[in-house]
């Protein structure tokens, strides 16, 4: 039989359900409680009404909220680019062609070298609040390098996304075509049993639509769910084609239409922003209140990756959507948890109600506002995650 734990004396707690707190949607609860029982949220509420318990734990008067969820990371990798990023905060600009100098870091590394750093980032992650990470390939471009990065990646998390289609691999630069054939054909084939998302960079000196459509509906028929990086770094035709497959997320999504506003707006699929990336490449901000003002579903993730953002911290990139994006701590918080669950299609994490994954965030602070108002400081001070404390 599971032990039960009570965490008791929760000044503010997120639960992200309405009917359990304040009809907010951040669902809070003030001096609340929540009983843990195995790997899941057994019951939520005040905390005079907590029911007994194996264990209790004190919160001492902080707040709780659901781990982050982080929908969108980039973590089998070798290698860094500090010199590019040390040209860009000299004026330079981000362009897709850096990818390359991790590809061939990527390749060279061994499954060894490769898990390793993945480990670290984790563990980095953990530190910061993050319970669910997705992860993709996208720096390995050969049918081999593709696979291995997969299947290091599953190691540590369900949510593994096959990125052959990064950038066109610098092996097939005279024929495009032909390295879409094989990211929908070969490629395809050996990497689709490690991965549940299929996943396409649809920008100019990556792949146009017509290229994206083809590897995404390819991956459909192979079982892999789309997800589609869309509108980083120009305009273009990324988060229709996501909507139109019902990709569960369009992401970046840095340059949009009131057309893309739109089709986001009447689709299921969800907006997912990556301040990070604006940050480290000197981008102008995703328009966050122009999504949220159309009714879209916005979720908020690091795009942890050597080039574009080389964060691993979701706090940060709150504190940045606050700031800078315009979005209310509630609604940067929600995004960053029940959004990025919204993102990866799953209803059992980002949120705190009975039934959902006991997956937990501790702050040194007496509410989840904090997480924008004092910037940089490492406010978590505890973590669960399937009801163990690892932090
Ligand atoms: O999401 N945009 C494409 N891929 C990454 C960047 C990858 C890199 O620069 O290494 C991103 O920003
Ligand atoms: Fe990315």
């Amino acid at each position: 039989m599971s032990s039960s734990t009570v965490i008791t004396n929760i000044a503010t707690l997120v639960t992200n359900d309405p009917s359990l707190g304040d009809g907010s949607p951040l669902g809070l609860i003030q001096d609340a409680a929540v009983v843990i029982d195995g790997d899941r949220i057994a019951w939520t509420g005040e905390s005079s009404k907590a029911p007994a318990t194996d264990n209790r734990v004190d919160a001492g008067g902080r707040a709780v909220l659901p781990g982050f969820v982080d929908s969108h990371s980039h973590l089998v990798f070798a290698g860094d680019r500090t010199q590019e990023f040390n040209a860009r905060m000299s004026g330079r600009s981000y362009t897709a062609g850096g990818i390359r100098t991790t590809v061939a870091a990527t390749r060279a590394a061994t499954d060894a070298e490769l898990e390793a750093n993945l480990t670290r980032y984790l563990a980095e992650a953990l530190r910061q609040g993050t319970t669910t990470f997705e992860t993709k390939s996208g720096y390995g471009l050969t049918v081999e390098d593709e696979a291995r990065a997969l299947r290091i990646a599953a190691r540590h998390t369900d949510e593994v996304t096959y990125l052959g289609a990064h950038i066109v691999s610098p092996d097939y630069a005279d024929d495009p075509a032909a390295y879409v054939a094989l990211v929908t054909g070969e490629m395809l084939d050996a990497c689709a049993p490690h991965a549940r998302w299929v996943d396409v960079f649809c920008e100019k000196g990556a792949f146009d639509g017509d290229q994206a459509r083809a590897i995404l509906t390819a991956g459909k028929a192979k079982g892999l769910h789309p997800r589609v990086h869309a509108n980083q770094l120009s305009y273009g035709p990324g988060v229709q084609l996501a909507v139109e497959l019902d990709a569960a997320s369009a992401d970046h999504c840095t340059h949009l239409t009131d057309a893309d506003v739109d089709a986001l707006a009447n689709g299921d699929t969800v907006a997912t922003l990556l301040p990070g990336a604006e940050f480290s490449t000197r981008a102008e901000w995703p328009d966050a209140r122009r999504l949220l003002d159309a009714g879209v579903t916005v979720a908020l993730s690091t795009d942890c990756n050597p080039g574009s953002s080389f964060t691993s911290s979701v706090p940060f990139c709150i504190a940045l959507a606050v700031r800078d994006m315009r979005m209310t701590p509630d609604e940067a918080v929600w995004s960053a948890t029940a959004g990025g669950a919204a993102a990866l299609r799953r209803t059992d994490i980002g949120r705190l109600g009975p039934g959902a994954r006991a997956d937990l965030t501790l702050l040194d602070a007496p509410s989840h506002v904090h997480l924008a108002y004092r910037p940089g400081v490492p406010l978590v001070s505890g973590v669960w995650r399937r009801g163990e404390r690892l932090v």
